[in-house]
Order: C-alpha cells, then sequence, then structure tokens
C-alpha cells in the first residue's frame, strides 16, 4: 500500500492499463462515491486500485495492488480527507508488474494534479524525454505519468483558463486514452478526455461523476451524457462543459439509462457468474420478443449487401459462428465471420457493397471498432449488435439492435451470449419472412428444466475437477458451441479444454485421447446426430470418460446430461449453451478460482 502526501515519495513501474475510472465533484463524499463506484468497476480490471481526493491545496492519494476490497480496508486504516471531490481507479495491467506503486492515480511533480487513465499513451517516451529536458522528474515509467506532467505544466501557464490547458495536452497526447484529472489550482472542477476508452458523466444538478461506465453511479442517478470520441470536458458539481480540440463546442444532452440498480446486484447468488447463468430464464424471452428496433431497415440492408461481415471477439465471434449457420439455413445468406484482431486481412473485401454486422457485449472492444472504424472508411454499413446501452459500438453504428440481456458484471460472457443468438436468430428469421419456429415462453420453460439439473451437473464436475485437459465437441451448428463451452472451461476454471469439429478429432487430436480423458460430446437429435455418435464412439474406444448433452440417451455416454426436446434446432442450440456455463462454473468453484473474475482478464478489453 502507498499512501502518498506528496510527489516526492512516489516510485513506481510503468504499466499500461485497461482499467476504470471514474470522479466525483460535487455535493457528497468523494471518497465513498468513488469506492463504491470501482467496485461496481471492478469488472474492468482487477489488479490494483487507487483514489486521490483533493483536500484544500493538496492531493491526498492512495492506492496498492489487490483489490478495490483491499484498498477499503486500507482506507479504512487511514485518515482520509473529508471532501467533495476526487477520482479513483481499477486497473488491468498490460505492461509492467503489478505493485503498489504501478497503480493508479498518479502525480505531477509537485503534487498538484491527479490522473486516472484507461488506455495508451502511445509517444509517452518522447513526451517524458521532453518533459525530463524541461526540468520535471518522473519518478515511474508508466505512459500515464506524462498526462500529469503536461497538465501541470500547462496549467501553470494559463492557470485562469484550464479548457486551454486541457486542450493542449491533449493535442500534445498519441494514442488511446480516457483521462480523468483533479488539480490544487482547479477547485470543483474536474478534467477529462476522451481519444478511444469511453467515458460518460453521470449527471446531478449538485454533482457530477465522471466515469468509463454508467453502472458506476446508477445508484447517484441515471442520468448521463455520454462523451462523444475526443471530447474535451471541464466537469463541475452540475455542469459539463465540451470542445473537440478544434475549438468547436458540443452540445451535451444528459439521457435516461434504462438500467436498474436491482439488475446489477447479485440478488442473493454467490456470484454473478451464477446470477446470470439463472437470468437466461427471463433474458432469452426477452430477447426472442421484445420490439426490435430498425429490424426492418437492418434486413433491407443485409439483402442488398453484396457482402456481409458478422465481426466480433471471444464468446461474441462463437455467437458469430452459430449466425453463420442460422442466416445460411434460414435466410439463405453467406456471411463471413471475421474475428476482429484479424479483420486486416478481411478488410481488402470491405467496401460500400459490404454490409457488417459487429457483435459485441460490451460494444467497447478495440478490435471490434478499429474493425468498424475501417469498414466504414471503406463505405460499409455499419449494423451494432449490442447489450451495454450508449456504448461506443451503439453510437457509431448506422442501426443497432440492442439484445437486451440486462447488465452483465461477471467477467465470463453467459446471458448476453444466448441473447446474441436469439437476437441474430431473429434478423435471419426477419430476413427470410418466417415466425419463430417454436414457441419462446416454451424456451424460458426449458431453461428452467435445464437449471434442475445444476446439482447433476454440479456432480459431474466434481468428479472431473482434477482433470488437466477437456475436449467438447460439436458438429454443424453445435461447433461453435463446443468452442464457446471449451472457453468457458479455460477463463472460468484454468482447465485446458479445446473445442472441436467433431469430424475433425480423427484428423490429430484424437492421439490425445487416453484412458479417462474427458469429452463433452453435444449431441441433440438433428441431422448432425448419427455422425456425431460415430466421433463420440470413437473417443469411447480410446477409453475417453463422455459427458453426453443431448436430447437423447445414449449408452455411449457415461454422463448424460438431458436437453428438453423443443422440436426445432434453433430452440435447443438457445439451451445448449446453459450446461456447459454450469459445468464451467462448478468446475471454476471445485477447483476454487476466481469466478467472477478470473485472473488476467477484463470484460471489457478497451485496447489491442
Ligand atoms: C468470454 C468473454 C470474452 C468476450 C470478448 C468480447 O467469456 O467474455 O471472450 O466475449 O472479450 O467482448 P465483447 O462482447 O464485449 O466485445
Amino acid at each position: 500500500m502507498i499512501q502518498l502526501k506528496s510527489r516526492e515519495d512516489a516510485v513506481w513501474l510503468g504499466s499500461r492499463s485497461l482499467c476504470g475510472i471514474i470522479g466525483f465533484t460535487g455535493n457528497g463524499d468523494a471518497l465513498g462515491i468513488v469506492l463504491r463506484g470501482l467496485k461496481r468497476l471492478e469488472y474492468r480490471g482487477y489488479d490494483s486500485a487507487g483514489v486521490a481526493l483533493l483536500a484544500g491545496e493538496r492531493i491526498w492519494v492512495a492506492k496498492r495492488a489487490g483489490s478495490v476490497d483491499e484498498l477499503i480496508r486500507t482506507v479504512g486504516e487511514l485518515n482520509a480527507p473529508r471532501t467533495g471531490v476526487g477520482i479513483g481507479h481499477t486497473r488491468w495491467a498490460t505492461h509492467g508488474g503489478v505493485s503498489d506503486r504501478n497503480a493508479h492515480p498518479h502525480l505531477s511533480c509537485h503534487g498538484e494534479v491527479a490522473v486516472v487513465h484507461n488506455g495508451i499513451i502511445e509517444n509517452y517516451e518522447a513526451l517524458r524525454s521532453e518533459l525530463e529536458s524541461r526540468g520535471h522528474t518522473f519518478t515511474s515509467d508508466t505512459d500515464t505519468e506524462v498526462i500529469a506532467h503536461l497538465l501541470e505544466e500547462e496549467l501553470s501557464k494559463h492557470g485562469s483558463d484550464p479548457k486551454e490547458a486541457l486542450t493542449r495536452v491533449v493535442t500534445t497526447l498519441k494514442g488511446s486514452f480516457a483521462f480523468i484529472a483533479i488539480g490544487s489550482a482547479l477547485g470543483s472542477r474536474i478534467l477529462a478526455a476522451r481519444h478511444g476508452p469511453p467515458l460518460v458523466v453521470g449527471y446531478r444538478r449538485d454533482a457530477c461523476i465522471p466515469s468509463s461506465d454508467v453502472l458506476s453511479f446508477l445508484e447517484l442517478t441515471d442520468d448521463a451524457i455520454f462523451l462523444e470520441n475526443e471530447s474535451c470536458v471541464v466537469i463541475g458539481p452540475g455542469n459539463v462543459e465540451a470542445w473537440l480540440v478544434s475549438g468547436e463546442r458540443l452540445e451535451l444532452k444528459p439521457v435516461k439509462v434504462a438500467i436498474e440498480v436491482a439488475d446489477i446486484e447479485k440478488r442473493g447468488y454467490v456470484h454473478h457468474t451464477l446470477k446470470e447463468i439463472h437470468d437466461q430464464r427471463a433474458t432469452l424471452l426477452r430477447s426472442l420478443t421484445a420490439e426490435l428496433g430498425p429490424i426492418d431497415e437492418i434486413a433491407k440492408a443485409i439483402r442488398s449487401a453484396k457482402k456481409v461481415f458478422l465481426v466480433a471477439a471471444g464468446t461474441s465471434y462463437h455467437a458469430c459462428l452459430i449466425a453463420k449457420y442460422v442466416f445460411a439455413e434460414i435466410a439463405g445468406i453467406d456471411t463471413t465471420p471475421v474475428l476482429a484482431s484479424e479483420y486486416s486481412l478481411h478488410s481488402r473485401w470491405v467496401d460500400n457493397s459490404s454490409v457488417v454486422l459487429a457483435v459485441s457485449q460490451s460494444g467497447e472492444t478495440a478490435d471490434v471498432l478499429d474493425a468498424v472504424r475501417d469498414a466504414k472508411s471503406r463505405g460499409a454499413s455499419i449494423i451494432g449488435i449490442v447489450n451495454m446501452p450508449g456504448s461506443s459500438l451503439e453510437r457509431f453504428s448506422d442501426l443497432h439492435l440492442n439484445v437486451s440481456a440486462g447488465p452483465e458484471i461477471g467477467v465470463a460472457a453467459t446471458k448476453s451470449f444466448t441473447s446474441q443468438v436469439a437476437t441474430l436468430l431473429r434478423v435471419a428469421l426477419r430476413l427470410s419472412g418466417s415466425p419463430i419456429p417454436f414457441d419462446p415462453q416454451r424456451v424460458a420453460e426449458a431453461v428452467e428444466e435445464v437449471l434442475e439439473l445444476e446439482q447433476s451437473i454440479a456432480e459431474i464436475a466434481r468428479e472431473l475437477r482434477d482433470f488437466k485437459d477437456l475436449y467438447v465437441i460439436g458438429r454443424g451448428i453445435h461447433y461453435p458451441l463446443a468452442l464457446e463451452g471449451a472457453l468457458k472451461v479455460k477463463e472460468l476454471a484454468y482447465v485446458h479444454a479445446e473445442g472441436l469439429a467433431a469430424g475433425e478429432l480423427k484428423h490429430g487430436t484424437l492421439a490425445l485421447i487416453e484412458k479417462g480423458t474427458p469429452v463433452v460430446v453435444l449431441n441433440p437429435h438433428d441431422e448432425t446426430y448419427h455422425d456425431t455418435l460415430s466421433n463420440c464412439m470413437e473417443v469411447k474406444a480410446r477409453g475417453a470418460r463422455v459427458i453426453g448433452i443431448s436430447d437423447e440417451h445414449h449408452r455411449s455416454y457415461d454422463y448424460f446430461i438431458r436437453l428438453p426436446r423443443m422440436g426445432s434446432k434453433y430452440a435447443t442450440v438457445l439451451l445448449e449453451a446453459l450446461p456447459l456455463q454450469l459445468l464451467a462454473y462448478y468446475l471454476a468453484l471445485e477447483r476454487g478460482a476466481e469466478i467472477d473474475r478470473p485472473k488476467n482478464l477484463a470484460k471489457s478489453v478497451t485496447v489491442k
């Protein structure tokens, strides 16, 4: 733990970060509000945390490696000032070790400015050399620290005009950043800028709360001002002024955020992840039935496009892989799923006759945003399929749909995945002009039936807890679900898991199957059933321990998780992720893993 009263105490190592940032100015206890906000932001990063408070002429800082809870405990033992102005940070490191000294906020030479930052300052080495040649002393290698020094320098020149000082600093910086700063000469004014990562201001007449995310201030206000990219902002209690570095003033309008505080609570569950798995009773029904905004315009754009790309990362990419089957089978439309981080290969085919469907829970994934920016510059129409209202992707898209899963706090995507699949299914159905081929209410009941298997899935997890490797196989539309199931096991339980197209086993991976190797076989009774069963027999013959997930039992399964009979392949697909999520959850529980915040991961990946 480091408690800094003056800049001289500070020596810490460099880091770049994803992170959550928050500030408060106004009528209230800044420390309590910032700490509670950091708890809500912890899903964005959780290896270190810190706060800075304006105490008269001084800035008080407390920061440490570890969780926000650890910071809260430590701050509780200190004599923190009571004040209405403060900032805070929760970190996900990409460079540099996790240590007290790497934690934000960072201070300027004389401790007059404190900064929290999300993103990367690409030209920080050059800036640092220049600042050093002008007499600034650096006590860290962090890119963030240059912001604090630059602000201190510019504020000393333009103290009466912090807008000018901020504009000059932002013009100097290159990279992707959102930052929030307080200064001893700024009083209750907070400076902030957005150049890439998200920044939104919670608005009240007597206070403002700039933050990475609306979830951090919902308890205080549901009025939010989403800042445009490239905004510079001065924020006071109840007033916000924003402009571009060109000087153009930006119109700001608070919007109501339609998220209930209850939606972000655990509501009696041990983990957010478990609650969110259970939420799927309601969320799937909602995603299948809610009013879908501009779906007709979207269908029209897709129909008239020469090429349709589905761009996403991680779990959202798996939803896109499922959508490829759904669009082909239901609407006869060929689509190209593209991993956002591999988009550059595909960009040459993107032009003004293309549609890019970008799928993202957070709507903030840097790789996805980079891809859509490029696609838009080539003339493509961008359709965002998002879950977080007001996200960068939603705002950047020409048209967007919300998948209606509600806030997802657990780092592992669960309910957002099934809602993405449901929403993409509805788009395909609209394209074909057909109604949903099953009763959405029946899906909600079937979710309940799968959730009733929770204890038997927990028992399977108990028996599998010591295995080092696990395989998940599926064919056709079940293949992306195998990928998704394996991803859940890796990130939640820290067990090596591989998802495979069932037919690919014999082309190599079969060599790894030996006596007792757990293999999850996704095999609902559809056109893939018999071929997958043959693949199941192949692993069985090599001694595999088979966990069958199907609506039909087979004697080759050592463990059987029964899916309800749905009479529609697409309804079954919506249910299939649930036992996989539960298996991964209980494996993680058995193995003592940090479930809501798996190590090394963050929910919103806002750097490349
Ligand atoms: C896995 C997971 C990640 C995300 C990926 C994309 O459980 O959560 O793989 O799916 O980082 O995130 P979004 O959907 O926010 O773009």
